[in-house]
């Protein structure tokens, strides 16, 4: 693991980064006023109802991370020298406290959740190579993994010799219960032919369809069943819901930054902890400072714009200037997200996708079923037609219909199709009365998505 000593030596001590100008003291709460000129570089056409995918940065946000950006190419030795290091220090203890790690030595900083399950995932690769894994040992994953990383698992584990083990959930969901049978009946199978689970790879919050999984339920039983490793993909959390490492208890947690925290894209954080098996975890870009522990590794990868990861501490500033700071954040976006998918499934007689408190900034919410969504193509091309006709911009889930043979006969009354609907700071009324409108008149006009040709 780290030395701070010797890095702090090696990298002199001048952290103060740069920061935008700021008024020496903030009128906290932020006034919808101020948040409307931090979003002002939205396309104010567009209904942007889709957070999820993106995330969204504030221009407070980004006049700091061009500063930084200027700060290294004025002086880039100087830079490298005696600022990225703790500055990039400072950005990790931010987010240490945030998640309620034990160490910020347990705290990397990398682009993306993707990159964190490379990280993850070849460690699991080398586990097999090397012998201390058996051919056919089992990995356990959501069947709503997010499709980067469950292509990742196949790169570094069916190619290594793992077997691959996917847990179908029920959607629409009622309760944690039926995902948590669901899961135990998937580790029963993983562990069967004596077979051992080496991995589980559990998502905190699916992105499609979006619900929030008992991630530290799973986490224990995946203990009691004796799964090796727990990995957490928490892309949509940190921002979002709660996060705390300690309490959940898996062995690697990975969030972005740039989804539900105002960071530009790209930056996430991989959590691994202490005790975990992570002395053989390696940034799969390798430096000179392979072998000095994941946090190092992962600050020098090369020459390349670290600015995404030094503006934690603004994007905290940020956060700082609402009421109640990311707690209060997070749970206006819930209790606005669920008003606002309630109110749209009121509007075309649909229902929500999982109850309230299984979900987070982001609700599923029911599409009439007169629409003919029947398949995954026809729910982007739909999401195409409504960004270029009606300038809502939101994603779309198709969801196939379960235990049906044949043809359907009578779509109105099958919802067969999701919105996947989005509440941050920067949304208002109007985006959502422009998806209810736009859904309204397509009904009204006899709109089907066979009328949308390839
Ligand atoms: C659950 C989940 N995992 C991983 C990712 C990948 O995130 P990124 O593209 O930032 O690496 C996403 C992106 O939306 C996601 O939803």
């Amino acid at each position: 693991m780290e030395s701070h000593t010797e890095d702090q030596a090696e990298n002199g001590q001048d952290a103060n980064g740069p920061s935008p100008k700021k008024p020496k003291s903030w009128p906290v709460p932020i006034t919808d006023a101020e948040i409307r000129s931090e979003f002002s570089h939205h396309d104010l056409a567009v209904a942007r109802i889709n957070n999820g995918s993106f995330g969204s940065c504030p221009s407070y946000v980004s006049a700091a991370q061009m500063q930084w950006q200027l700060q290294f190419l004025r002086q880039p030795d100087h830079f490298y020298f005696n600022v990225l290091q703790p500055s990039l220090l400072r950005s990790r203890l931010l987010i240490k406290d945030l998640i309620n790690a034990d160490d910020v030595d347990e705290v990397s900083l990398v682009d993306n959740a993707t990159t964190a399950a490379a990280i993850v995932l070849q460690q699991v690769s080398w586990a097999f190579f090397q012998g201390s894994f058996s051919k056919g040992d089992a990995v356990v994953m959501l069947h709503y993994a997010y499709g980067s990383v469950k292509k990742s698992i196949h790169a570094y584990v069916s190619r290594a010799g793992g077997h691959v083990i996917e847990v179908p959930l029920p959607f629409p969901v009622a309760s944690d219960d039926e995902i948590i049978s669901e899961f135990r009946k998937a580790l029963a199978l993983g562990k069967s032919n004596g077979r051992r689970v080496r991995l589980a790879v559990i998502d905190h919050i699916t992105s499609m369809p979006s619900v929030v999984i008992p991630v530290k339920e799973l986490t224990r039983i995946c203990r009691e069943e004796g799964v090796d490793q727990v990995f957490i993909d928490a892309a949509h959390a940190i921002g979002n819901i709660e996060i705390d490492v300690k309490d959940i208890g898996a062995d690697f947690y990975t969030s972005n930054l740039h989804k539900w925290l105002f960071c530009p894209p790209a930056v996430a954080f991989l959590h691994t902890r202490k005790c975990a098996a992570s002395a053989d975890l390696h940034h799969p870009v390798v430096s000179d400072r392979y072998g000095r522990g994941l946090p190092l590794e992962s600050g020098w990868i090369g020459t390349r714009d670290y600015s995404a990861q030094l503006v934690v501490p603004s994007a905290m500033e940020f956060v700082n200037r609402f009421d109640g700071g990311i707690v209060g954040i997070r749970k206006r976006n819930h209790e606005k997200v669920v008003e606002m998918g309630r109110m749209l499934a009121e509007a075309w007689g649909t229902c929500l996708g999982s109850p309230p408190e299984m979900c987070c900034s982001m609700i599923m919410v029911g599409m009439p079923g007169c629409l003919r969504v029947s398949s995954s193509e026809d729910a982007l091309k739909l999401r195409a037609h409504l960004r270029d006709k009606f300038h809502v911009e939101v994603p779309i889930y198709y969801n196939p219909p379960k235990n049906f043979e044949g043809q359907i006969k009578d779509f109105s009354s099958m919802v067969t199709g999701y919105f996947r609907i989005s509440h941050q700071v920067y949304n208002v009324l109007e985006d959502y009365h422009m998806l209810r409108d736009a859904i309204n008149k397509l009904v009204q006009d006899g709109f089907t998505c066979r009328m949308l040709c390839s």
